[in-house]
């Protein structure tokens, strides 16, 4: 394998974004082929970013030699089966989330990914988010303290037609609602500095849109480190807003409020004690975020892949997503505060109960 990796993604919706990210990155990647089932957005986004290879179906780039690794930024209820067929074709694979609806099926994807000896890479790109990247930095610079409690909004609007694409709105296809599609990030950003959940109790209800999944949740967490957290999550907001924040010992950690980017700065960090700000300002001094969202992720990624540094973002991490959904869920449905992990013989590893409504 070359140092430049050849690419190819699937999907031609947020995978338009990825695109941009990828051909930011032309001294690392080489954007070789775009596959779309649909002949007319295949052809058009390829003709669009001139990229020389449009394809209308994943297995065509499957038997490609000269492919190193496949974006998939399809429909969720395509991952599972997607990534395993990019593994056995000896890929890497970089999927968007959620990757899928249960934790035994991403144990299944850890089984195949060491089977294949490649990698699959979840996307979460505003874990690069620049006001994010310094809550991490002050963090692993120990300036944090004991962490107290932390709130979590993401109030976004949703209106009728969203759900005209046909995937969206139904567990088998979007593989839930607003906690699975679109709190996933802020919640991965929560328990990325929180670290591992101990218990939740949940209350799910769909109010905003006449859908099959939830579009309204609360979650009341307790992590591992005896933190406490509050999330809310709607499709219901009048005005769109997401915010984090976080009290720790020596500062409250507040987010900026853009309902898509609350990873961005600027974050305000506030000090509890006069000393705390001396300390923040000495950590953040010389402190410069690294690349942004999918371009920090992908180019994170190229050094993982070929210079054998950590995986950006890896299997695990999206495995803590899916067992925040599949505890939810339970807890939603049957009223109980449920304590995490789950093992294999709690019923909730299997999935969601509505998930085969
Ligand atoms: N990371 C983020 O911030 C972010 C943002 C939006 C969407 N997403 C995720 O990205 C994924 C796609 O969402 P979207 O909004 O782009 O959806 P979309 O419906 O706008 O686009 C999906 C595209 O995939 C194509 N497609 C469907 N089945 C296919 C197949 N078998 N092979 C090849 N192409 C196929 C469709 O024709 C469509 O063009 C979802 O999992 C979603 O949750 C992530």
């Amino acid at each position: 394998m070359t140092d430049r990796l050849r690419v190819a993604v699937v999907g031609g919706g947020v995978g338009k974004q990825h695109i941009e990210a990828w051909q930011q990155l032309a001294s690392l990647y080489d954007l070789v082929a775009f596959c779309d089932v649909d002949p007319g957005t295949a052809e058009q986004v390829a003709a669009k970013y001139g990229i020389t290879t449009s394809a209308t179906n994943l297995n065509d780039l499957l038997i490609r030699k000269d492919i190193d690794l496949i974006d998939l930024a399809t429909p969720p209820g395509l991952h599972v089966e997607q990534i395993k067929a990019v593994l056995a074709a000896g890929k890497d694979v970089i999927c968007e989330k959620p990757l899928a609806a249960s934790l035994s099926d991403i144990d299944a994807l850890a089984e195949a990914e060491s089977v294949s000896g490649r990698n699959i890479c979840p996307i979460f790109q505003y874990r690069f988010g620049g006001g994010f990247q310094k809550l991490q930095h002050l963090k692993a610079k120990g300036v944090l303290g004991r962490p107290y409690i932390a709130t979590v909004e993401t109030h976004w609007k949703r209106l009728p037609t969203y759900y005209h694409v046909p995937w969206r709105g139904k567990f088998r296809t979007e593989l839930g609602g607003c906690l699975v599609s679109h709190a996933i990030h802020a919640h991965d950003m929560l328990m990325s500095i929180l670290g591992p959940v101990a218990n939740l109790h949940a209350r799910t209800a769909t109010r905003v849109n006449p859908i099959e999944v939830e579009d309204c949740a609360i979650l009341s967490l307790e992590m591992e480190n005896g933190a406490l957290a509050a999330l809310s999550v709607t499709l219901g907001a009048a005005e769109e807003r997401s915010r984090l924040r976080f009290h720790f010992e020596n500062l409250t950690a507040e987010s900026s409020l853009g309902p898509y980017d609350p990873q961005a700065d600027p974050w305000r960090f506030l000090p509890m004690h006069d000393e705390s700000q001396a300390r923040i300002d000495e950590a953040l001094s010389d402190f410069e975020p690294g690349p942004l969202g999918f371009v920090g992720q992908f180019k994170a990624l190229h050094a993982a892949l070929t210079a054998g540094e950590p995986l950006p973002v890896r299997l695990d991490d999206s495995r803590r997503s899916i067992e925040l959904f599949s505890a939810a869920y339970f807890s939603a449905s049957s009223g109980d505060t449920v304590a995490l992990p789950l093992s294999k013989d709690h019923p909730a590893f299997e999935g969601w109960p509505k998930i085969d409504a």
